[in-house]
């Protein structure tokens, strides 16, 4: 048997632990994984001195999102062609219903902007902000059967339109259990940082640090261990988004310490920035939601990744354009709450594992093989015969400066700038094409397949 790609002399992450061997793929998938192979090959790559690990999977992307009374600065083409050339080659993204539509109807448009643009592989969550008389809860099992197999909530967004209330949560809990799916949810107190956001600006107290300050530790936690008393006692799977707290952290570390299903989920820039972010003349630019936190909080998210208790690493990629930022110089309410990262968090994973900070199967485990295994992404998330051949050759000595000039998005500036990388992204192959090569993209517009997701197995 020819293959079509033999990529030789690279250490692998393979699901049993760091092996110097060599892929070979077959059309998209890899067809065999051996020491020093000999077959023949149309094409051979040399991995020697590379790592060479599986694409990386962001399952929290908000492209082309309607969100802070502009469009999040990414589509689905920039967007994708960023992520793969950071080593991300599959995303899932959140399309928000819009009140009275259906499940079909919030994804249609999502659907079709994907075919056509596309670079990287893809699917959805679906954020629900209104149950139409029910309808949507009768929709979910019919939408899961279609591969949308994880709904969102937004605890918060009252304001916007986008919350669901505890009753709603209830529900959403109950219904995913019953039809295998699972519930992402972002959780922070609405009605707290409400108040205390009118209460600033009353008071004068306009700037970015008030971002924070209006929704700082404890209104995450409170909403972190709401959600969470609620899943555990209808015994369902919950999955917090972009945790960034450690009090929240350690409740849902107790829950899973005593068997329940709940998943975590942390974004790098929660591992790599603190609340003083929001004191630099900058701070405008690293407006999110949730806010970074203080350095315990930081240090706490690393050691639960690092000792297994964090799930999955995901960018919540929202960019926006500065002059947009800006609308909110005087108000730090007025700031379109997001910040860019698809294609930094592999690059930024990995150089920590090269610096030791945490180790290479670690990161695969969290930004790849998990998010698969959650997701119900049966095909990707591991080095292994039969998975779709979506791999990434990263070089550990290989210094690299993020800079918004050398990104491959449609945004004007990121909190990443300046950042040193040690050891970047060589190449990323998705099903066996060639699509990132030093610096260049190499993929196609409309080239990402759509990810028909399995149903929720459970841990
Ligand atoms: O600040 C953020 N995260 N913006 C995107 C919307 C959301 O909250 O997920
Ligand atoms: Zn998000």
């Amino acid at each position: 048997m020819d293959y079509d790609l033999l990529i030789k002399n690279g250490l692998a992450i393979l699901p049993t632990g760091k092996k110097k061997v060599d892929i070979a793929v077959k059309g998209e998938k890899i067809a065999l994984i051996g020491e020093n192979l000999s077959v023949n090959a149309k094409e051979i790559v040399d991995a020697s001195g590379k790592i060479v690990v599986p694409g990386a999977i962001d399952v929290h992307t908000h492209l082309a999102m309607p969100f802070g009374g502009t469009v999040s600065a990414d589509d689905y083409f920039t967007g994708t062609r960023a992520a793969l050339c950071g080593g991300t080659t599959s995303i899932i993204d959140y399309p928000c219903q819009r009140k009275g539509n259906s499940i079909k109807e919030t994804l249609k448009p999502r659907f079709e902007m994907c075919e056509k643009d596309a670079c990287s592989d893809y699917s959805f969550h679906c954020a629900i902000t209104d149950f139409n008389d029910g309808a949507i809860l009768k929709e979910m099992d019919e939408a899961c059967e279609s591969g949308i197999t994880s709904y969102k909530g937004y605890m918060v967004y009252k304001k916007e339109g986008m919350m669901v209330n505890d009753g709603q949560i209830y529900q959403l809990l109950l219904r995913c259990k019953e039809v295998g799916a699972i519930l992402n949810l972002h959780a922070e107190n609405p009605d707290i940082l409400d108040v205390r956001a009118e209460q600033f600006l009353k008071e004068g107290k306009t700037s970015p640090w008030y971002h924070y300050l209006s929704r700082p530790e404890f209104v995450a936690a409170e909403a972190d261990k709401r959600a969470i008393f609620l899943a555990t006692h209808l015994n369902a799977p919950l999955y917090i988004v972009h945790m960034s707290d450690k009090e929240g952290l350690e409740a849902a570390i107790e829950a899973k310490k005593q068997g329940y299903d709940i998943r975590i989920e942390t974004c790098p820039h929660y591992l790599e920035f603190t609340n003083e972010v929001y004191k630099r003349e900058n701070g405008i630019n690293f407006v999110c939601s949730p806010p970074m936190k203080g350095q315990e909080s930081l240090e706490a998210l690393w050691k639960a990744l690092n000792e297994g208790y964090i799930d999955t690493v995901a960018t919540d990629h929202c960019p926006f354009q500065l002059h947009e930022k800006l609308w909110g110089k005087d108000d730090f309410t007025k700031i379109p709450n997001g910040c860019a990262g698809i294609e930094n968090m592999y690059p930024y994973m990995l150089s920590k594992a090269n610096e030791g900070k945490t180790t290479f199967e670690t990161v695969v485990r969290v930004c790849s093989y998990n998010p698969a295994k959650i997701f119900g992404c049966k095909d990707k998330g591991s080095l292994e015969v039969g998975k779709d051949a979506d791999i990434v050759l990263f070089d550990p000595k290989k210094e690299f400066t993020v800079s918004v000039k050398n990104m491959h998005s449609n945004y004007d500036h990121t909190i990443w700038e300046g950042f040193k990388c040690h050891g970047y992204v060589a190449s990323t192959y998705l099903r066996g094409t060639l699509v990132f090569k030093d610096g260049q993209f190499l993929g196609k517009r409309g080239f990402g397949k759509f990810i028909k997701r399995e149903r929720y197995h459970g841990k």
